[in-house]
């Protein structure tokens, strides 16, 4: 070995242990994380979890010390999220997981998306004028959808995972049975919610002390009816939350609460594995999930556009680099409203929309100089009416990677945080509100001002539209260099396509990739939205071009991600948001 490669061992050796995690091993009881802040970048030559929520990454990473898989690891992590991140790690909504298998070189996409109810109806949530009633869509229990978690977190588990459920569930039933030390986050998150929340009897009880007094950081939440629920799953698989007990506590509640949901419903509850979306980028491949995500598709078709432009020469953040990133944006948003929606129910064009010549149309449309009005873009929308909602953007991310180079990138969700605020009296979790991602009426829009059309309007069994974006890229050599996704609702694409912008035009290591700041355009509402740390010069700049820049800085997403230089992993927790942490196996 030169001296050099020594000086290198012993620099990987010195930040491997300060880097690593050194807590105790019950994690049901890691008030550490609370004390410690893993927000750096955490560096590894064995497998590795992040997460939004600290002790759900140690339980992954226990998983993975324990000789399961990264897909063992995804499954018991997602498990965890559920009981120590109620707002969006969840039994009661649905998602999408990215498996990537290293010795076949094969990626999956698993669709876990929840499904509207056998009784919905394209119109169930217009009032008697015709317009939409957005109380009902997004607050009622007629706004959640047929939850597809339980079934999709198996469904890996039994066909990638190598471990049994029951021991990758045995961590969420210790932290939900004997609880868990609540941090800052959970406990602000929960006073914040509280006025939704506390309306319904059952949420009130599980996530409030007697008389609705908040949890203060440092408290104990036990859950005990979710542990068994927990319980049934362990012991009965998917039957233990699609049949028995668990299905009758959740139609009881629909009942309750004038809810669709029915025994029918969660039996006839389906898993699908599908293609993933794929493209190139340069000389780079990317590996996205294909409808019903949104995520996907325009993902691809945003990087093929924007190959067509020099972006390193114009400089990260630069004014004409986010002026050409907008202008991606606003078409792929375009066409996003009118396309896309759930395959198995209206055909969606992938190949067109992520064809490159497409995208060179596209790009040739783009003037350097000046914005576009996204009325030109798509005309004839001045009478749709868009609104942006205040509700926070409650999706969450996870990527796990384990030693021999599997990859899990899940995103899950409850759509906003809490979902819908009801949860199921005797089994302790929250329903999603997934029903508002359905297009309620053409033109009409969502919790995100995203507008939809036919193509996604609410139809029994169909998988309303989403955005998100598990993904994985590949540098030349077709091996895995970057697992990632992000909450943030609409924002979730475009938040993806900055990581893979930052890695591969300015070579960014992921800790200064997931830091840089972001911008946001969504078609409509035709404004700019962007963070602290943009400069006031770019932003000036920008609307001299014509770009509506909105009144105030917003945080956008909150990526964990992680990357692989040959055998070094190293991940990064985005500190956006509070509570998130990635941990290493340590042996
Ligand atoms: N519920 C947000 C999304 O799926 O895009």
């Amino acid at each position: 070995m030169n001296i050099k490669s020594a000086k290198n061992l012993v620099l990987f050796v010195l930040i491997y242990i300060f880097a690593s995690p050194t807590f105790a091993a019950d994690s049901s009881s890691a008030t550490f994380l609370d004390k410690e802040a893993r927000f750096h970048p955490v560096i590894s030559q064995l497998g590795m979890v992040v997460s939004q929520e600290a002790i759900a990454s140690q339980v992954g990473a226990d998983i993975l010390e324990a000789g399961g898989n990264a897909i063992d690891a995804a499954v018991a992590t997602g498990f965890a999220l559920a009981v120590t991140l109620p707002r969006a790690g969840n039994l009661g909504g649905g998602g999408f997981m990215l498996v990537y298998l290293a010795e076949e070189n094969k990626t999956i996409a698993i669709d876990y998306r929840e499904t509207a109810p056998l009784s919905a109806d394209r119109d169930m949530f217009l009032d008697p004028e015709g317009n939409v009633d957005n109380g009902k869509a997004r607050f009622s229990a007629q706004s959640s959808g047929v939850p597809g978690t339980v079934a999709g977190l198996l469904h890996a588990l039994e066909q990638y995972g190598t471990l049994s459920i029951s021991e990758v569930l045995k961590p969420a039933i210790k932290l939900a049975s004997q609880g868990f030390i609540i941090n800052y986050d959970l406990a602000d998150s929960l006073r914040l919610s509280s006025k939704r929340l506390q309306q319904h009897p059952s949420s009130k009880k599980y996530f409030y002390k007697a008389q609705g007094q908040y949890f203060l950081p440092g408290d104990r939440l036990v859950q005990s009816d979710l542990s068994r629920t927990l319980k049934r799953i362990s012991k009965q698989g998917s039957a233990g939350f699609y049949s028995g007990k668990t299905a009758e506590l959740i139609v009881q509640q629909m009942q309750r609460s004038d809810g669709l949901i029915s025994l029918e419903d969660l039996a006839n509850y389906n898993v699908i594995e599908r293609e993933p979306v794929c493209g190139t980028y340069q000389q780079y491949s990317v590996c996205a999930m294909p409808p019903p995500s949104s995520g996907g598709i325009h993902l691809i078709q945003m990087l093929n556009i924007l190959e067509h432009f020099d972006l390193k020469k114009m400089g990260h953040n630069s004014a004409a680099y986010l002026h050409h990133l907008i202008e991606a944006m606003r078409s792929a948003y375009a066409d996003r409203s009118l396309y896309l929606g759930d395959p198995d129910f209206t055909p969606v064009p992938v190949k067109q929309l992520t064809d490159k010549s497409y995208a060179q149309a596209l790009s040739r449309a783009i003037d350097p100089q000046k914005s576009r009005r996204s009325t030109d873009v798509y005309p004839g929308l001045e009478k749709w009416v868009t609104s942006q909602s205040s509700e926070s953007e409650e999706t969450t991310h996870y990527s796990t990677w384990d030693k021999h180079g599997n990859i899990v990138s899940n995103t899950y969700t409850l759509n906003f945080a809490y979902g819908n605020g009801i949860a199921v009296e005797g089994a302790g979790f929250l329903l999603n509100n997934e029903m508002d991602d359905f297009s309620a009426k053409p033109g009409s829009a969502n919790g995100y001002g995203l507008i939809g059309g036919s193509a996604n309007a609410i139809q029994p069994q169909k998988r309303p539209l989403s955005s998100m974006t598990p993904t994985i890229l590949f540098d030349t050599n077709n091996k895995p260099i970057l697992a990632t996704g992000t909450p943030g609702g609409s924002t979730i694409i475009t938040i993806v396509l900055q990581m893979i912008l930052n890695t591969i035009d300015f070579k960014m290591g992921v800790a200064e990739s997931t830091a840089a700041p972001r911008i946001h355009h969504q078609w409509l509402p035709d404004t700019v939205s962007y963070e602290n740390g943009i400069s006031v010069d770019s932003l000036k700049l920008l609307s001299q071009m014509g770009h509506k820049i909105s009144s105030r800085p917003r945080v956008l997403g909150s990526t964990q991600s992680i990357t692989a230089k040959g055998s070094i992993l190293e991940a990064s927790a985005d500190s956006r948001r509070q509570g998130a942490a990635a941990v290493s196996q340590r042996n």
